[in-house]
């Protein structure tokens, strides 16, 4: 063993009983926007149990509720929506941008992360102030999804409309038209359900960068760098790969069963914290069930449905003990797909719901006035003695 390794040993050994990796159980916020119960697969949202007031809520009231502490009135909303939606459209240095990000095909999760950067260069009308942020914020999430979108595939950017909905003028900008009433319904139900999720890694980042009194917009652009990572942005896009891989209803059992006998993972099924059904994918599953019944691809409905009771009856015969479930990413993929997204368009939308998520822990986060500020370890060397550059070895 070398002098070093010995040290490290000692010093772990000694002086690190309260280090925590990866923070598992370690309380760092309190909060009144999500409560996460992993062991009754219960998700509360600002008091409401998510299944009442995800299928329910326009995104503008869920974002009201979550800024504000409470729903807004009729009249509290019209000004809501009137003023987020002044928001939608990007300068000109934003698309510009994001054109020179297309000619260079920048991953989507890239393009949105410079293009929210520019939300801080302010047109000359825009006052400098957090809630305008916050609002330009949640606005132009969309719109510049939707513009590098078309971009990159050779498409000019649809112009934002003020007299649509926030979800509705989403997908009218994404496809040049408008979409159904149950399309609508469809993506603000995703999007009411995935905007906040207790203290994920994002949110997690959005609080401590606001915490040492930064700004909003760096505060979130640095949560969609969180995002990003494929430990936290999820699995929507290799779920469906799976369903379409299958293919079939008869060949579901066989080839689910060789993925499990590889020692493979079913994507969309486990969890770190539910250890019963994600109360996500019940919503997701019933929203995507209206949405496909008015308009979609039944048999490809039927077909996912029946790729989730036969993964879930063998994850428990190979898996068992393990209440492997399914995960919000399984209905996801379902529901977007429906929407006619692309996978590539999976994760920058659900960045798109939890923005509003972030802005709502920024703003509690400044409520609290504490930087978070944890310790570490130290378990390098000690003692060492400088040796100008021509003597060392
Ligand atoms: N398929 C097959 N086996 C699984 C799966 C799965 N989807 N998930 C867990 N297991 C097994 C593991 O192999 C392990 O078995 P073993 O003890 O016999 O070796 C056991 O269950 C426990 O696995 P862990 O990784 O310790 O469980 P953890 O709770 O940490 O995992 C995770 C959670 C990472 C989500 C896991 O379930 C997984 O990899 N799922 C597939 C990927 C996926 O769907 N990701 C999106 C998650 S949703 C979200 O993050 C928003």
């Amino acid at each position: 063993m070398r002098p070093f390794e010995f040290k490290t040993e000692i010093i772990m050994s000694t002086i690190t009983p309260d280090f925590v990796p990866g923070l598992q159980g370690v309380v760092a916020a309190k909060t009144r926007l999500s409560s996460v119960d992993g062991q009754r697969g219960e998700l509360i949202i600002a008091g409401f149990p998510l299944e009442e007031i995800a299928p329910n809520a326009t995104f503008e009231e869920m974002v009201y509720l979550l800024w504000n502490g409470a729903l807004p009135n009729a009249t509290q909303l019209a000004d809501f929506c009137q003023r987020l939606a002044a928001y939608r459209t990007l300068p000109a240095f934003t698309i510009d941008l994001l054109r020179t990000a297309a000619e260079q095909r920048v991953p989507t999760m890239d393009a949105l992360r410079m293009g929210v950067s520019t939300i801080s260069l302010r047109t000359p009308d825009e006052p400098d102030d957090p809630q305008r942020d916050a609002l330009a914020i949640v606005a132009r999430f969309p719109t510049i999804i939707a513009t590098y979108w078309r971009l990159l595939n050779g498409q000019e950017p649809v112009a934002p409309r003020a007299n649509l909905s926030h979800a509705t003028n989403y997908l009218y900008m994404l496809n040049g038209g408008e979409p159904s009433a149950e399309q609508t319904r469809g993506l603000e139900t995703y999007l009411n359900t995935v905007v906040d999720h207790g203290l994920n890694a994002s949110t997690f980042t959005a609080r401590v960068i606001i915490s040492t009194q930064s700004d909003m917009v760096s505060a979130v652009v640095g949560a969609v760098g969180a995002l990003k990572g494929p430990l936290h942005g999820g699995a929507p896009g290799p779920a469906l790969d799976m369903v379409f891989e299958i293919g079939e209803e008869s060949r579901a059992e066989p080839y689910l069963r060789a993925k499990l006998e590889r020692r493979e993972r079913l994507m969309g099924f486990g969890h770190r914290v539910y250890k019963v059904r994600d109360p996500r994918a019940e919503v997701l599953s019933r929203a995507a069930e209206k949405m496909f019944e008015a308009d979609g691809d039944m048999k490809l409905y039927r077909l996912v449905k029946h790729v989730e009771q036969t993964a879930v009856a063998l994850l428990a015969e190979y898996k068992p003990g393990r209440n492997l479930q399914t995960n919000v990413e399984f209905y996801t993929a379902l529901l977007l797909h429906g929407l006619g997204l692309p996978t590539e368009l999976f994760t920058p939308t659900f960045a798109a719901s939890r923005a509003a998520g972030w802005i709502a822990h920024a703003f509690e986060q400044q409520e609290a006035g504490r930087i978070i500020r944890p310790e570490s370890v130290y378990i390098g060397e000690h003692d060492r003695r400088w040796l100008p550059v021509e003597q060392r070895g």
